[in-house]
């Protein structure tokens, strides 16, 4: 079971990554220590690690692992303004997802994941599409409440945002079930 390798949005176009694409990825949002403040990754200060971090999903789309990035860029373009993935894990599919500063509260990112979130409840073998966020990222719960998950609880010490501390820290569970 895996995703289609590309999926449109009324405004969106989403596909696998290329090995092209580390510059505008980069530029995009990549570098940017405010877009990755509560993410799992420092902002990148090089190309050169990025284009690898993308080969490693290129492989894994190529692989099946389980795990399938795609890159997000506005109708009608091919250059990448963020990404948003799923990792499948048995019968849950498990999202992530960011955008570039520029980008930011135009409901882009609720269009992209609310299509994921259909396309994992269709698949016989899922039966739970979820996301969590830091507890301080109110912008990331409120895409998850919008594109219509239901938010869960706290999960306390669940995950460490080393752009905010190395220890781990409470997130905000949210969850579409069927
Ligand atoms: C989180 C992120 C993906 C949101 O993308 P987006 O396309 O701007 O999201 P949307 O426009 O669909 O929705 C954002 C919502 O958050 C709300 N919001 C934004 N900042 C907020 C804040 N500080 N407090 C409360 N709500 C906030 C917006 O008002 C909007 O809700 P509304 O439509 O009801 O007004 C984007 O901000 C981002 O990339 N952030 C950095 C990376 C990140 O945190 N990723 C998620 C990791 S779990």
């Amino acid at each position: 079971m895996r995703p289609p390798d590309t999926f449109n949005t009324p405004r969106l176009f989403a596909r696998r990554p290329r090995p092209d694409d580390a510059p505008a990825v980069f530029a995009a949002y990549a570098s940017d220590p405010t877009v990755t403040k509560y993410l799992s990754w420092p902002p990148y200060t090089e190309v050169a690690p990025l284009a690898e971090f993308l080969q490693q999903r290129m492989h894994d789309w190529a692989n099946e692992t389980g795990h399938y990035g795609y890159l997000l860029c506005l109708a009608g373009t091919d250059t990448p303004i963020g990404s948003i993935g799923v990792i499948i894990h048995g019968n849950h599919a498990v999202f992530g997802y960011v955008l570039g500063r520029a980008h930011w509260g135009r409901g882009l990112m609720t269009e992209a994941l609310r299509y994921l979130i259909a396309w994992a409840l269709a698949q016989p073998a899922i039966f739970r599409a979820c996301a969590f966020c830091d507890v301080e990222n109110p912008a990331s719960a409120r895409v998850m409440e919008k594109a219509g998950m239901t938010r869960e609880g706290i999960l306390r010490r669940y995950h460490v945002a080393p752009n905010l501390s190395p220890d781990p820290r409470d997130c905000i569970m949210c969850a579409k079930v069927r």
